[in-house]
């Protein structure tokens, strides 16, 4: 089966035809739900959908989680949810009789979004041991900061810079679990002198729906970006990933760079989805 951009994959036609996924998303989305979606098409299998959970379905009426989940169970084989609370993919997995995968649970995890954050390193760079990253942006509020962090910290030879406003810098638990794993960390605030050695640059936005102070968003937004001077000490062989959506902090002239490679990494959501799907229907 051709799956995008002249990626082949040995997958046979419609492994998962009769199959359901049901996507319950409290929280805006455009790539996660829609290349989840497209992954389970492609697969063969159907897919029911709210898109507007909050607004939507019956938490709008006062159901909880739990509930909902419940229900919804009896309905689908496998549950993509996004919650706006840290810890919810794992309440929902608890009640679910069917496999749940956290599509970002508020600010904590976004795992799915680090297989294919790793998978487009991989591809691009041939494998993923001793590698330097950049984390450039939001590492307190950025779940996806957070998975891909803990899944490199799985592969030998890491190190990981964190580049962030004071507002954002990375959670203690985090470094903690970092440094146990044997990661190399470097928390700094100038990015030009983080990125000369990088392979990664991994750029996110400032996460305002979490910041609870107005104040203190402002205060943490557009202090960095990828501009010409950064592009200029940056190595050749590195890449710059954004698990997008983009503000000021990633320019459109950015694009132009063969070093960009964030809309590969969107593309790429489809095959580990696909993956992942058709591992967790017991299909593939
Ligand atoms: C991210 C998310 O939702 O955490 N987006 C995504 O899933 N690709 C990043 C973000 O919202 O900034």
């Amino acid at each position: 089966m051709e799956v995008a951009d002249g990626l082949s994959t040995v997958v046979p036609e419609h492994p998962a035809a009769g199959r359901v996924m049901a996507t319950i998303f409290y929280e805006p989305s455009t790539r996660t739900r829609l290349s989840f979606e497209a992954a389970m098409i492609r697969l063969g299998g159907a897919v029911i959908s709210t898109e507007n959970a909050a607004q939507m379905s019956s938490a709008a009426k006062g159901e909880s989680l739990r509930d909902t989940i419940r229900i919804v169970s009896g309905y689908a084989d496998v549950i993509v949810l996004r919650h706006h609370d840290q810890g919810s993919a794992a309440i929902a997995a608890e009640v679910a009789p069917v496999p749940v995968v956290n599509a970002g649970d508020g600010p904590g995890e976004h795992p799915t979004q680090a297989l294919l954050d790793a998978y487009t390193i991989r591809r691009r760079r041939g494998g993923l041991e001793q590698l330097h990253t950049v984390f450039l942006g939001d590492s307190l509020y950025g779940r996806t900061v957070h998975s891909l962090c803990l899944l490199l910290a799985q592969y030998p030879g890491q190190r990981h810079t964190f580049v962030s406003p004071p507002e954002a810098e990375p959670p203690g638990h985090l470094l903690d679990a970092l440094r146990e794993a044997g990661v190399e960390i470097t928390v700094l605030t100038d990015v030009q002198a983080a990125v000369h050695d990088a392979d990664v640059l991994y750029v996110t936005r400032v996460q305002k729906e979490r910041f609870t102070d107005l104040g203190r968003y402002q205060a943490a937004s557009g202090r960095y970006w990828v501009g010409s001077e950064l592009l200029a000490a940056l190595p050749e062989r590195a890449m710059i990933l954004h698990p997008l959506p983009r503000l000021q902090e990633l320019p459109e002239a950015t694009d132009a760079d063969p070093r960009a490679a964030y809309f590969e990494q969107a593309r790429l959501g489809i095959p580990i989805r696909m993956a992942l799907l058709g591992r967790a229907l017991g299909v593939l």
